[in-house]
């Protein structure tokens, strides 16, 4: 059994990859840490296969693989060019990771997930909203895009950005696409002894 709380939209997601007749591959685009969503997909049966930039959380998650008995398999990449053929997988998701992108970076990560999902495939991604209560510190360097030195080290990097979107911002990121889902979820935190509130934009789109 998975050993941590599975965020709700992980499984919001499950339930619609459940649902379609695709053979069962999937695609964790930011995929390391020490409570691996991909954990949860390889599990329940699913050939699951990660990308993520930090060897830090690499090695956090094929522990956490090791430790539970789990088969899934990370490399290491950038998810602004995966390292895949065109149309290889049935789904990919991208949780709580593009929030670290510029937005010229989100747009091409975004890209590359759907280059290489299956058409009638199914991708998650959230982002983080602009009424997050959350780590707004750093320096602004462009339009709500954070950098932020102070998380120096966390993922193995020197510096984090993080981006956030006004409601609507990335739906033109899905034009052509299937909505299958959009909502808002919320996360109350503890940071530097600040009480904070992530809210994130969540998104399922099918690949038509
Ligand atoms: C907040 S963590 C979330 C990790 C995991 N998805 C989860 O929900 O537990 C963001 C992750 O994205 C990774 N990341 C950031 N930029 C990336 C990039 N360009 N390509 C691949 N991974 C990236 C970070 O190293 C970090 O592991």
């Amino acid at each position: 059994m998975v050993t941590f709380n599975i965020p709700q939209e992980i499984e919001r997601f499950f339930e619609f990859t459940e649902k379609s007749d695709f053979e069962k591959k999937i695609l964790d685009c930011g995929a390391g840490g020490s409570k691996p969503n991909i954990a949860v997909f390889s599990e329940r049966g699913y050939e699951a296969h990660g990308v993520e930039i930090s060897d830090t959380q690499i090695e956090r998650a094929q522990k956490y693989a090791e430790e539970n008995n789990l088969d899934y398999k990370i490399i290491k990449a950038d998810i602004r060019e995966l390292p895949y053929e065109d149309e290889s997988f049935s789904f990919a998701y991208s949780y709580n990771t593009i929030e670290h992108l510029t937005k010229a970076g989100t747009k091409k990560a975004v890209k590359e997930m759907l280059r290489v999902l299956k058409k009638g495939g199914l991708l998650y991604i959230n982002f983080q909203s602009t009424d997050s209560a959350f780590i707004k510190e750093g320096k602004d360097i462009g339009d709500n895009e954070m950098l932020d030195i102070s998380q120096a080290g966390k993922y193995g990097f020197e510096d984090t950005f993080h981006s956030f979107y006004n409601n609507d911002e990335a739906d033109e990121l899905f034009t052509g696409l299937k909505l299958l889902h959009k909502g808002i979820t919320s996360f109350d935190y503890i940071h530097n002894d600040k009480q904070c509130q992530s809210i994130t934009i969540d998104y399922i789109v099918q690949k038509e």
